[in-house]
């Protein structure tokens, strides 16, 4: 067979895999693994584990992710709302997981009484990799070894073409368990800042797709970034593909804070209802409910400034998440190894604290803040 025919068919026949599920024949604690998801294939009015199988590393092992798939009513697969629920795709970001197993948990008994209008795909840990090596990115061992941010390469690239494992990886979860967006309507994508920093509940959001505002405030976060997005991001790349989808920052890294988890839990529970996935679909008088949103606490912001350091030494910060500071106000002190003052941080802009760092060391260009503002016209 002519070699560009094989391909084109090897090509297809990967195309077409998108269609239905497929099993590789391997069960792992009792959940059967899968390269390929449809979710019509689901048991319907139940919460289906499985493993998929993204990739495979050096050595011979296997990277599988955990999958949770939420289907509802036979009826709701054509007519009811399809989301994604993604978390800690950067391996040091966890309370996206925690939120993601809470709700799954809680919805156990609507979905099997037959009371669910939809499909849920959830990943709690979108990223084993990072979390086994504890740390934001995904290790690859070509050459001496690479780490990549895998939310940056999305929706990757097909392995028959020669993808890198990163970006063969990001192509198995958007084809393979997303369907190019035919399993998928709307999506929420669950982060923290990175090991080192802290912030509040707040998210991105990019206003010119519609339902991403309201699916940002339904969140009801303390800042709320609108913004263009980042390219290769989960968040983007569904916004590009014309899904709406945010990406929601939780807390603190490396760790799981009740609060914060539980508001991501409201939020998801707001938005069921908002999708009319959740019951009651109706109020009695047959009207449709409408979720009532709180912004009274909520700073939207158009842009954000962030504060680096320029010398190395240990930084002591002076204001904290969610304070507000004027332009010129002094926000860190940077020391020196005997404690002498080597350098003085000021607000470049009059705004909100949107992200501080935690850990003192700093190394010249460590950014030490993020303040979220709305730039004017005159520049500032
Ligand atoms: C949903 O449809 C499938 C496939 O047609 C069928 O096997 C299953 O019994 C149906 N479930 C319910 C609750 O009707
Ligand atoms: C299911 O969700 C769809 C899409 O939001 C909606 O049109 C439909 O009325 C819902 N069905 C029920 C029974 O709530
Ligand atoms: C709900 O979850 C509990 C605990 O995991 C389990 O024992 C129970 O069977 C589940 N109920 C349904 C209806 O699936
Ligand atoms: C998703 O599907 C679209 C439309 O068929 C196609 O153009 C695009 O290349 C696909 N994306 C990926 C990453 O396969
Ligand atoms: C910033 O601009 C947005 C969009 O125009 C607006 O909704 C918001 O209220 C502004 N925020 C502040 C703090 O002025
Ligand atoms: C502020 O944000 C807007 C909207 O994203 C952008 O067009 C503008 O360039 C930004 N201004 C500054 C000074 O960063």
């Amino acid at each position: 067979m002519d070699f560009s025919l094989l391909t084109a068919l090897l090509l297809l026949s990967a195309r077409l895999s998108w269609a239905q599920t497929v099993f590789t024949g391997d069960v792992i604690g009792g959940y059967p693994v899968i390269t390929s998801l449809n979710i019509a294939d689901a048991p319907s009015n139940a919460i289906t584990r499985y493993w998929f199988l993204a990739a495979e590393a050096q050595g011979g092992i296997p990277y599988y992710l955990p999958v949770f798939l939420a289907r509802g009513t036979n009826r709701s697969l054509e007519s009811g709302r399809k989301l994604s629920l993604s978390a800690s795709v950067h391996g040091d970001e966890l309370n996206g997981i925690a939120a993601l197993q809470r709700v799954f948990s809680q919805l156990n008994e609507t979905v099997a009484g037959g009371e669910f209008n939809g499909t849920i795909i959830g990943l709690p840990t979108t990223n084993p990799n990072g979390n086994q090596h504890n740390q934001r990115n995904f290790y690859s061992s070509s050459s001496n070894g690479f780490l990549t941010n895998l939310n940056r390469v999305f929706p990757g690239k097909d392995p028959l073409e020669g993808a890198a494992m990163p970006d063969a990886y990001a192509y198995a979860i958007w084809n393979g368990l997303w369907g190019n967006t035919s399993n998928v309507d709307v999506a929420v994508d669950l982060h923290t800042p990175s090991t080192g920093e802290t912030g509040p509940l707040w998210c991105y959001a990019d206003f010119r797709l519609p339902y991403v505002q309201r699916l940002a405030e339904l969140a009801q976060v303390d800042i709320l970034k609108i913004d263009p997005g980042e390219p290769g991001s989960i968040e983007t790349t569904w916004v590009d593909n014309s899904i709406p989808a945010i990406t929601l920052e939780i807390g603190t890294p490396k760790r799981w804070q009740q609060d914060y988890i539980q508001r991501t839990e409201d939020f998801i529970f707001r938005l069921l209802t908002d999708l009319h996935m959740t019951p009651p679909s109706s109020n009695g008088d047959g009207t449709v409910p409408v979720v009532e949103v709180d912004l009274s606490n909520t700073y939207k912001a158009t842009n954000s400034s962030s504060v680096y350091t320029t010398r190395t030494g240990w930084v002591e910060t002076l204001v904290d998440v969610l304070d507000d500071v004027t332009e010129g106000q002094v926000l860190a002190t940077v020391y020196n190894s005997w404690g002498d003052v080597i350098e003085s941080l000021t607000s470049p802009v009059n705004g909100r604290v949107n992200q501080v760092k935690t850990d003192p060391a700093a190394e010249q260009g460590a950014r030490v803040y993020v303040i979220a503002y709305n730039a004017t016209t005159e520049g500032s």
